[in-house]
C-alpha cells in the first residue's frame, strides 16, 4: 500500500489524478472488467440522477482471490496443491451519494483489498463494481471522481515537493484552472478549507505533524474536485485527539461539499459518529451491515458485539470489557461452516458445518444461525 502511494506521487498522468490511482497499477483505473464508471444512457442512468440520496456506487457479489501457490515446479516436486487466498468473498453493498459507508474489521479481513477494488487498483476476480453517473452543482453529469486517502501521512506525500506543488499538481494536470495565478489561488483556498494557512504552501511535508499531513492529503484529494473519497484508515496513525480533529474536518467537508465517503477502520468507535451505514467484515465477508444507529444500538452478530465490547465507554469506565480472544484464521484455509465459529462464544454444532447466509433481520443484514 505504501509503495502504491509513493508511486502515485511521482507525476501521475491526468486520468490517474482524476481517478486517484496510478494507471499501471494492477486492474487499471476503473477500466478493468467488473468495474464500471457511469452508465451511459438507459433507464438506469435516469434513475441514478434523481436526487442527492441516489446510489453512487453499487458493489455486486464482488470477490477477490489471490493465487499464493508455490512455483509450479516446487508444487509438482512436493505434491503441494494450489493455495488460493480469499481476501474478499461475495461482498455486495450500495453507497448513497453524500453519505458515509464504513467498513470495520480486524487486521487482514480484506478491508484494503475491497478499497483497492473500489478505486480500480485491484480487479475483482468475480462480481462487479459500478459507479453511477451523478449531476454536480455546476450542472455537469458524469461518473464520480474518486480519490483515495491512505493511512500513512508520512509515506503519502512526496518529501521533495513543496506542499503548494503537491496540491497544485492535479489542478495543473487536469487543467482545472486557466493559469498559474488562479491555480495558486485555488491551492491557498484548499489549504484554508482543511484548516491550514496559505503560507503553508511554501513549506515541505517534513515540517508538518501527522495530523497536518493528513489535512494536506485531503486538500490534494479535493484539488481534483473529487466527489467520492475512499479513506483507508486515514486516522489510525494519529494520536487520539488529532484523530478527532481530522474526523471532524472530514464531517464538515462532507456537509459543505456533498462528498461521499467509503471509510475503512479496524476500530468501531472511530466510525461511530460519522457513519450512515456500517458493514462489519470478517475473513473477507460481510457478517453484519445496517445503519450506524442499528448496528450500535442492536448489534446482532456475536462478532459485532465483541467488537463493541472492546470500545472504552467513558460513562461506564468500570464496565466489564471482554477482550477479543483468538487470532483471525488464515484466509487460505478458513474454518468450515461459520468462519467465526472457533472464536464465537455462542457456537453450536451447526455452526461448525453449515455456513450461515446473510439475511435481513430487523433493519440489518446478518449472517448468523442464531441471530
Ligand atoms: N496482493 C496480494 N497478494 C496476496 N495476498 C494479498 C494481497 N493483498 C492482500 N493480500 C492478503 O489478503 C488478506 C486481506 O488483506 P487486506 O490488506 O485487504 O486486509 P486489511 O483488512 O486491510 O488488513 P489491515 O487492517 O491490516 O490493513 C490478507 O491475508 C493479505 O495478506
Ligand atoms: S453462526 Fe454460530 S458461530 Fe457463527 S456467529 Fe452465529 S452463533 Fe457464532
Ligand atoms: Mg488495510
Amino acid at each position: 500500500m505504501r509503495e502504491q502511494m509513493a508511486a502515485s506521487t511521482d507525476s501521475p498522468r491526468p486520468e490517474e489524478l482524476r481517478s486517484g490511482v496510478p494507471k499501471n497499477a494492477s486492474g487499471g483505473s476503473g477500466a478493468s472488467a467488473g468495474i464500471a464508471r457511469g452508465a451511459s444512457g438507459g433507464a438506469a442512468r435516469d434513475e441514478d440522477l434523481r436526487g442527492e440520496r441516489s446510489p453512487i456506487l453499487t458493489v455486486s457479489a464482488a470477490s477477490c482471490r489471490f493465487d499464493v501457490s508455490a512455483p509450479a515446479l516446487t508444487r509438482l516436486l512436493s505434491r503441494q496443491p494450489r493455495r488460493i487466498l480469499r481476501a474478499v468473498e461475495d461482498v455486495s453493498f450500495t453507497v448513497e451519494r453524500g453519505t458515509t459507508f464504513s467498513i470495520v474489521g480486524e487486521s487482514g479481513c480484506g478491508k484494503s483489498t475491497l478499497a483497492r477494488m473500489v478505486v480500480g487498483l485491484q480487479r475483482p476476480t468475480e462480481g462487479s463494481l459500478r459507479f453511477h453517473d451523478i449531476r454536480r452543482a455546476d450542472g455537469t453529469v458524469g461518473p464520480p471522481r474518486v480519490q483515495m486517502i491512505f493511512q500513512d501521512p508520512y509515506a503519502s506525500l512526496n518529501p521533495r515537493w513543496r506542499v503548494g506543488d503537491i496540491i497544485a499538481e492535479p489542478i495543473r494536470e487536469l487543467k482545472l484552472r486557466p493559469d498559474a495565478a488562479a491555480t495558486q489561488e485555488r491551492v491557498g483556498d484548499l489549504l484554508e478549507i482543511v484548516g491550514l494557512s496559505r503560507a503553508d504552501a511554501q513549506r515541505y511535508p517534513h515540517a508538518f505533524s501527522g495530523g497536518q499531513r493528513q489535512r494536506i492529503s485531503i486538500a490534494r484529494a479535493l484539488a481534483t474536485e473529487a466527489d467520492f473519497l475512499v479513506c483507508d484508515e486515514p486516522t489510525s496513525a494519529l494520536d487520539v485527539s488529532v484523530q478527532a480533529q481530522v474526523l471532524n474536518l472530514m464531517v464538515k467537508l462532507q456537509k459543505e461539499l456533498g462528498l461521499t465517503y467509503l471509510f475503512i477502520s479496524h476500530n468501531l468507535s472511530v466510525v461511530r459518529h460519522m457513519s450512515d451505514q456500517i458493514a462489519i467484515m470478517y475473513l473477507g465477508r460481510f457478517v453484519e451491515s445496517g445503519s450506524a444507529e442499528e448496528v450500535f444500538s442492536q448489534a446482532r452478530h456475536p462478532y459485532t458485539r465483541l467488537l463493541l465490547d472492546t470500545i472504552p465507554d467513558v460513562e461506564r469506565p468500570n464496565r466489564n470489557r471482554k477482550p477479543m480472544s483468538g487470532e483471525v484464521p488464515s484466509p487460505i484455509a478458513p474454518p468450515p461452516g461459520c468462519a467465526f465459529h472457533p472464536r464465537c462464544p455462542n457456537a453450536i454444532e451447526t455452526c461448525r458445518v453449515e455456513a450461515p447466509a446473510l439475511r435481513p433481520i430487523g433493519g440489518a443484514i446478518v449472517a448468523c444461525h442464531l441471530a
